[in-house]
């Protein structure tokens, strides 16, 4: 017989939801939370919640292979792909794909478009060449190479790119184009808009932007490029393995794959990629439509042509007011508003589960601001 939780350890409910946008750990979809709530107590009737399931037993099993095969779904992956749910956050990747891929005598390339595209950079080096493709920082940061802007080795072992630069609000309209196998760090976009996957060698997202709680990674490998990775390395840094073992090599993150599933289940009923991509594109056009409006009052960070449709970043006239937009935001219920310490400013972090209705709001807030203090 299940007892209810003692009510000494139960909070007041709290109705309220502020505007959360937060870059990371991010919003997720109201559905998906509550479901998490009633599976958390009991899932599928068994009188055990999802995080007391053992990673091996027939309810787990379900839960991973609903979530495999609606990742699959949703992005039309087909089976020359391994989908991994692995740990270590995408910073991980960023040492694990060199490790396995840059191997003896190979180089590889790196368009450097911000912090994080900068940090895989390093850690490439720690294994071998790194050609350095791109050097945003010579720009700020304010866009991501055109095709042209690229200088590209021969014969790379891969090119590894990010689709989207969270801090500085930039992404790339289109993969850069390349030879070499593509290799993304979509961690801020991840499932926000149709990806060719067939484009493609690997695809890396760490799960708390749009796809889920912090703990979990998902990664999207093609098997024949998988295969030809270095031998002889420890068990949870070889992709092979992973993939052998079903993502359960160890004890896996299961209660990340669990929401990671739900979040899948919810953007199928959002229309799939398609439907979430039309109402980011109309979020993400509140916001930059409050910017350019403004007179000159705010500037965004990105160059207008590769806008990020899940970061916006932006500026006030001057730090005090940026300071004075946070406080005031706060007063009105909105959260995790304050820029990134590397570009300062204001950035408004958009994914998908955050409410349309949310960014008509920061819009208008924004009008009213610029208004009262232009
Ligand atoms: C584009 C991008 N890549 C990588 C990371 C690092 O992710 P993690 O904390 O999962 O290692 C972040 C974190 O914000 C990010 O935005």
């Amino acid at each position: 017989m299940t007892t209810a939780p003692s009510s000494t350890t139960q909070a007041a409910p709290e109705t309220r939801r502020t505007l959360n946008f937060s870059a990371g750990p991010a919003i997720l979809p109201e559905a998906v939370l509550r479901q998490a709530q009633a599976d958390l107590w009991s899932i599928d009737g068994t009188g055990i919640g999802i995080m007391e399931h053992s990673h091996r037993g027939p309810v787990f099993d379900r839960v991973i292979e609903e979530a495999e095969a609606d990742c699959r779904k949703l992005a039309n992956i087909s089976d020359d792909y391994s989908v991994l749910f692995l740990q270590g956050g995408a910073t991980m990747q960023f040492a694990m794909i060199p490790m396995n891929f840059l191997t003896e005598g190979r180089v590889a390339d790196y368009p450097d478009t911000g912090v994080w595209a900068s940090k895989a950079i390093k850690e490439a080096r720690l294994f071998g060449d790194v050609n350095v493709a791109f050097d945003g920082s010579r720009h700020q940061y304010d866009h991501v190479p055109t095709d042209e802007e690229l200088s590209l080795s021969d014969n790379a072992a891969f090119l590894h790119y990010c689709s989207n630069n969270t801090i500085y609000g930039t992404r790339y309209l289109t993969p850069p184009n390349t030879d070499a196998p593509l290799v993304c760090d979509a961690s801020s976009e991840m499932f926000s808009r149709p990806i060719d996957i067939d484009r493609h060698t690997l695809i890396y997202a760490g799960a708390q932007k749009n796809l889920g709680p912090s703990g979990v990674t998902l990664v999207i490998i093609r098997k024949d490029f998988m295969e030809q990775g270095r031998e002889g390395l420890p068990t949870m840094l070889d992709y092979r393995k992973h993939a052998k073992g079903g993502s359960r090599v160890n004890t896996p993150p299961t209660f990340g794959i669990y929401i990671m599933g739900q979040v899948f289940k919810w953007l199928l009923d959002q229309g799939g990629l398609e439907g979430i991509e039309r109402i980011n594109e109309r979020k993400a056009s509140y916001l930059y439509d409050a910017i350019d409006q403004s007179g000159g009052f705010y500037r965004g960070v990105a160059r207008a042509d590769c806008r990020s449709v899940m970061n916006v970043s932006f500026r006030t006239p001057s730090d005090e007011l940026d300071a004075r937009f946070l406080d005031e935001a706060a007063a009105n219920d909105m959260d995790g508003l304050k820029g990134h310490r590397d570009a300062g400013g204001l950035r408004a972090s958009i994914y998908n589960a955050f409410p349309e209705a949310g960014c008509r709001t920061l819009a208008e807030f924004m009008a009213d601001f610029a208004r009262r203090n232009g």
